[in-house]
């Protein structure tokens, strides 16, 4: 399963790299506007500096023809950017066209198995379903994860399931068990995933009994 970060923060990105289990990034407009950026393509660049794996950077335009050209210009900043896409009538459009040149598309705004699967059809390589916020409105986040993966197995798509809106770790590890090929995260989130009470519990006895043992460390010798 890969991790991505959800999130357009060059530190976090840098701080989750040195981690060393972050795959990939993926950003969008309100996370631009977080770090106080009306464009977004020098920082695209400066993550793509740092990061190896795919790079998602949203497209503003919301007709086919300005989504194609701003997704041909975010494709071109480097070869590991992916497209994101709305997942509209005109996104659909659109991913058709770039993903027919090449280009990766991450469709986005996801909250339905059937929007996943016009995606798919059209040739996206990345679906994100949005699983926290369809749980706010009292809907089964990853029950429609656990759809979207049931309906591309069964006709053998490739695009990618990109678990995104995520809160917690537990919709990380409900990801990992439905089989979801990429959940990418919040830094706050990442941070919670390695954390056990028995763990901090455990490493302190230890440490405690080699104390209670351990010889103070000796002086050098004087010649
Ligand atoms: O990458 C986009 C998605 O993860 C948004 O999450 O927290 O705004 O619902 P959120």
């Amino acid at each position: 399963m890969k991790f991505f970060l959800d999130t357009a923060n060059l530190e976090e990105i840098k701080v989750a790299a040195a981690y060393g289990f972050m795959d990939g990034v993926t950003t969008n407009p309100s996370l631009m506007a977080r770090e106080g950026l009306g464009d977004q393509v020098k920082q695209i660049e400066a993550i793509c500096k740092v990061v190896t794996g795919p790079v998602s950077a949203e497209v503003l335009a919301t007709d086919i023809e300005g989504m194609i050209s701003e997704g041909r210009a975010l494709g071109k900043i480097a070869e590991n950017v992916v497209v994101k896409l709305p997942l509209t009538m005109q996104g659909l459009a659109a991913t058709k066209v770039l993903a027919e040149e090449r280009y990766k598309v991450n469709a986005t705004l996801v909250f339905s198995a059937l929007q996943a699967l016009l995606a798919a059809k059209a040739g996206a390589a990345f679906v994100s379903p949005f699983v926290g916020r369809l749980d706010e409105i009292g809907v089964d986040g990853m029950g429609v994860v656990e759809d979207i993966v049931t309906i591309y197995g069964n006709y053998g798509y490739e695009t990618e399931v990109i678990v995104a809106s995520v809160r917690h770790p537990q919709h990380v590890l409900q990801a990992a068990l439905i089989g979801a090929d990429i959940c990418t995260i919040p830094f706050k989130v990442v941070q919670q995933l390695s954390g056990h009470p028995l763990t901090d519990k455990g490493l302190a006895a230890f440490l405690a009994d080699h104390g209670k043992v351990a010889k103070p460390a000796s002086g050098r010798k004087k010649n």
